[in-house]
């Protein structure tokens, strides 16, 4: 039989005390996301559908991303025991510097687009938070401007090769004389990727009003509100005839990149090179004993070929042929700092995130990326602490198991390289 009392007045004050209300709205809404897809949510409801859809989407039938995200999922973590891990040392060396996160903010184009502060907005929270950011040859802010916004910082550069290669190489000496530190060099797009979202939304460059955006703006004025008061939105170091992502991606880009034009960008660019897009075993060998500083292995983040390889199940295979010295970076499908240990366990040296960033960018500018990089730094810090390691030189691949559901049939180890011609056939 339970006891029962009058209930005491002292117990039910002590019951009843409020926390203070926040008021500051963005402050609200941005500590009420506590992992990166409720930053998702928020940025879906404050963003045009056009806008979130060209960051949130993906090609064609977008099984690259899911796949991507889903073998983030299917992994199994494998804890030591009493093992202390009080503090832990989240700091990496990577590319003859220190970041203080084993992550750093990956090229996007357009980003101003997601919401004014765009690049700025990247560029000085990467710079608080101790983290390199890169910058797109597709991006919305100068290199000067990149630069002012993280004067101390690290900012790396990714570059296109154009069909006009002045343009290219004019950006390498810019960012050099800007004290870029790093150029990513990408090669998975010799045309750009069917973003199927983009044409069943009509979504154009520059942004072009019809009845159905306007009737989308109705709910979101504050976007609007920034879109109509700040600087024009356009690329800083292209200029376009206008029309959709895609067909300005094919009018600017070379199909024909090969080889020759990485060993061109060698001789021009002072700093780290690391090229991007890597996607089998074969390719990151010939790069790394080719000499480049680094390889990315990466899918685009699914917007370029649907069905790619999976890249954190390539990594393993990757580093065991090219040696765990190597800087095998990785990126694609990165929605938890669970996601970023495990790549580190199996061999990154280092990675990047994508949507991730701009979903806080959307939720929130500034703010918002700086919760993005909160949300994965915890992440990040207690799954450590949890594992038992208190630095990240100690992860190993006995940390992780990857589990079973989307592991290819063959391996990628096992594919044969194909020698290519020099020079691809233009068209
Ligand atoms: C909206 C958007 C624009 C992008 N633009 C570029 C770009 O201009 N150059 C580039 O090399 N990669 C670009 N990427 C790919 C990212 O650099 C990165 O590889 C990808 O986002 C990683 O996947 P995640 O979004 O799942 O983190 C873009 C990705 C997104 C989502």
């Amino acid at each position: 039989m339970v006891k029962r009392q009058l209930p005491n007045p002292a117990e039910l004050l002590e019951l009843m005390q409020f926390k203070k209300p926040e008021l500051n709205g963005k402050k609200r809404r941005l500590d009420s996301a506590l992992t990166i897809h409720d930053l998702r949510t928020i940025a879906k409801r404050r963003t045009p559908k056009a806008a979130f859809d060209y960051t949130d989407g993906a090609a064609e039938g977008e099984l690259s991303l899911t796949r991507a995200r889903q073998a983030f999922e299917d992994i199994e973590f494998h804890p030591g025991i009493l093992r202390p891990a009080p503090q832990v040392d989240t700091t990496v060396q990577i590319l003859g510097g220190s970041s203080a996160l084993p992550f750093g903010i990956a090229p996007t184009g357009f980003t101003r687009l997601m919401q004014t502060e765009g690049e700025i907005a990247g560029a000085s929270a990467a710079g608080a938070a101790g983290i390199p950011f890169t910058l797109s040859t597709l991006g919305t802010t100068s290199i000067e401007e990149v630069k002012r916004a993280n004067p101390h910082g690290r900012n790396w550069f990714q570059l296109y090769v154009m069909r006009d290669r002045d343009i290219s190489y004019g950006l390498v000496r810019r960012a050099a004389e800007a004290g870029f530190d790093t150029l990513q060099f990408t090669v998975d797009t010799p045309v750009a990727g069917a973003r199927l979202r983009d044409k069943r939304n009509g979504f154009a460059i520059p942004p072009q009003l019809t009845l159905g955006t306007i009737v989308n703006a109705i709910p979101r004025p504050w976007w609007w509100y920034d879109f109509l008061t700040t600087p024009k939105l356009e690329f800083a170091s292209l200029s376009t005839t206008g029309g959709t992502v895609g067909e300005l991606l094919n009018a600017a880009m070379d199909p024909t990149i090969s080889y020759d034009d990485l060993a061109i960008i060698r001789d021009l660019w002072p700093g780290k090179i690391v090229v991007k897009g890597v996607q089998n075993v074969a390719d990151s060998k010939r790069l790394i004993d080719s000499g480049v500083d680094g390889i990315i292995l990466s899918n685009h983040g699914g917007r370029q070929l649907d069905r790619a390889p999976i890249p954190f199940h390539l990594l393993p295979h990757v580093v065991r042929e090219v040696g765990k010295d190597a800087t095998v970076m990785i990126d694609t499908g990165i929605m938890n700092g669970a996601d970023i240990v495990a790549a580190m366990a199996l061999g990154a040296k280092f990675t990047l995130i994508g949507r991730a960033y701009l979903y806080g960018l959307m939720a929130g500018g500034r703010e918002g990326v700086d919760r993005t990089i909160a949300i994965l730094r915890d992440e990040i810090v207690r799954t450590m602490k949890l594992l038992g390691v208190s630095s990240l030189a100690e992860l190993e691949p006995a940390h992780v198991t990857q589990l079973a559901r989307l592991v290819p049939v063959a391996q990628p180890a096992a594919r044969a390289a194909r020698p290519r011609p020099a020079t691809a056939a233009k068209g």
